[in-house]
């Protein structure tokens, strides 16, 4: 479903012109539609039926107060890695049992606040830490309930800088060491093994690296079940790609969740999900005005007002983000390299790309960028954090305004030697 359509020639974000966001508060701004996060949701939500199942929405994607209340309202739950992201769900309203905790590095203090927040569970990475927050927990009279992430070492088949499930990269415990940290977790306070958890990587296009974790691990639960483990809950992680390109076909939510019921619903788990990029990652778009239209010698450049500081996934994976006009024009396209003002050549947001001709000051929308776009975007060149708009019917508010440039330098302080 594409909820930024064209009607008479115009973009609209819901029922919304985008155009006259832009008019209101000014270029670039990030813009998320509530019909699409709602629609994704529940798509989501529907696929699985009565499956005894919990959403744990992967924060990270979009930390946006209003994003995660508006996924919070509809009955999602959340998946930190970050006593941050940890104070902002709880912020955003949602509840402290529907929270799961993941990450390589929690610190004893991030558990101290998880703890004394009684979150629904700890997804323990390594025996070290397991260790920190068994005496953690102890010192606290809690108990943590955990599970282990398993480290499956299946190929997710994706981008290597977003890949996470084998056995070189950091995650997870090797799956042939799952039964022996389990034997050990069994033995400390403070802890309560609950079940077993993984997260093979980030925008997987085919059900296959699903399947083949999901079996390791299911295989996993059944050995632990006959070594008296009391083994109630799965956590079968993020990572479900979503369309970029016109002719991307990611498996589908009722496709996967057949997969997801056919692997391991005959173990009667509770099963957690940690969707981040499919629920929020096609709600949002990238609002930026064309400063300057410059010939090079072999290209021919649209200069933007948005740059790689706003958006940073073309130049850090290489990642491709559809561009469209916010009016639409019957004009033949041209080729031209989609460029912003920072300065750096990886300042890219598409090379040779069709578009319609376009001038100073036109609009363009740089689509699917609801998911690790803000949230990664940083003040490089000292340029001001954008603003964040989310839409609902025909209203629209600023759900993250932008920033004065006082407010950006004065984070700075001298030194008692500088002087005034
Ligand atoms: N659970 C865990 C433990 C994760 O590490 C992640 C994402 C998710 C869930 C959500 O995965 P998703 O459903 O969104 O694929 N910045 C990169 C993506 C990094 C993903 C990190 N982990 C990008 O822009 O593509």
């Amino acid at each position: 479903m594409n909820f930024f359509e064209y009607r008479d020639g115009e973009m609209y974000a819901d029922n919304v012109r985008v155009s006259e966001v832009a008019e209101q508060v000014g270029t670039p701004f990030y813009l998320y539609s509530t019909a699409s996060l709602t629609y994704q949701f529940n798509q989501f939500k529907d696929a699985f039926g009565d499956l005894d199942l919990l959403i744990c929405y992967a924060v990270k994607a979009n930390t946006n107060q209003a994003v995660i209340k508006t996924l919070g309202d509809l009955g999602a739950g959340a998946d930190v890695v970050s006593e941050g992201e940890l104070r902002r769900a709880l912020a955003a309203g949602i509840p402290a049992e529907k929270i799961v905790y993941s990450g390589v590095a929690k610190t004893e203090s991030e558990m101290i606040f998880a703890l004394e927040n009684e979150i629904y569970q700890f997804n323990v990475e390594s025996e070290p830490e397991l260790y920190q927050l068994s005496e953690v927990a102890s010192s606290l009279d809690k108990i943590a309930d955990i599970t282990f992430r398993v480290n499956p070492d299946v190929d997710a088949k994706t981008h290597a800088k977003i890949s996470t499930g084998k056995s070189e990269n950091k995650f997870g415990v090797p799956w042939t060491k799952v039964r022996e940290i389990c034997a050990r977790a069994a033995e400390l306070s403070g802890i309560k093994l609950v079940g077993l958890d993984l997260h093979i990587g980030s925008q997987i296009t085919e059900l296959d690296p699903f399947e083949e974790a999901f079996t390791r691990i299911t295989g996993l639960i059944e050995t632990l079940r006959e070594d008296g483990h009391d083994i109630t809950r799965l956590d079968l992680g993020g990572g479900l790609g979503i369309p970029y390109e016109g002719d991307d076909v990611p498996p589908l939510p009722r496709e996967y969740a057949a997969m997801v019921k056919r692997v391991v619903s005959h173990l009667g788990c509770k099963i957690i999900i940690e969707p981040g990029r499919f629920l929020v990652g096609n709600a949002g778009i990238l609002v930026s005005k064309v400063v300057y239209v410059k010939s090079g010698e072999k290209r021919k450049f649209l200069i933007i007002d948005a740059a790689m500081n706003d958006l940073v996934r073309p130049s850090m994976y290489d990642a491709y983000h559809r561009i469209d006009p916010v009016k639409e024009s019957d004009e033949d396209s041209t080729l031209y390299d989609i460029v912003g003002p920072v300065c750096e050549s990886g300042d890219t947001f598409a090379t040779n790309r069709l578009v319609t001709p376009m001038k100073k000051d036109d609009l363009l929308a740089i689509r699917s960028v609801g998911a690790y776009g803000a949230v990664m975007a940083s003040t490089y060149n000292t340029r001001k954090l954008i603003p964040e708009v989310l839409v609902k019917a025909d209203e629209f508010a600023v759900v993250r305004p932008r920033p004065s440039y006082d407010d950006i330098i004065g984070l700075d302080q001298s030194a008692p030697w500088l002087s005034e």
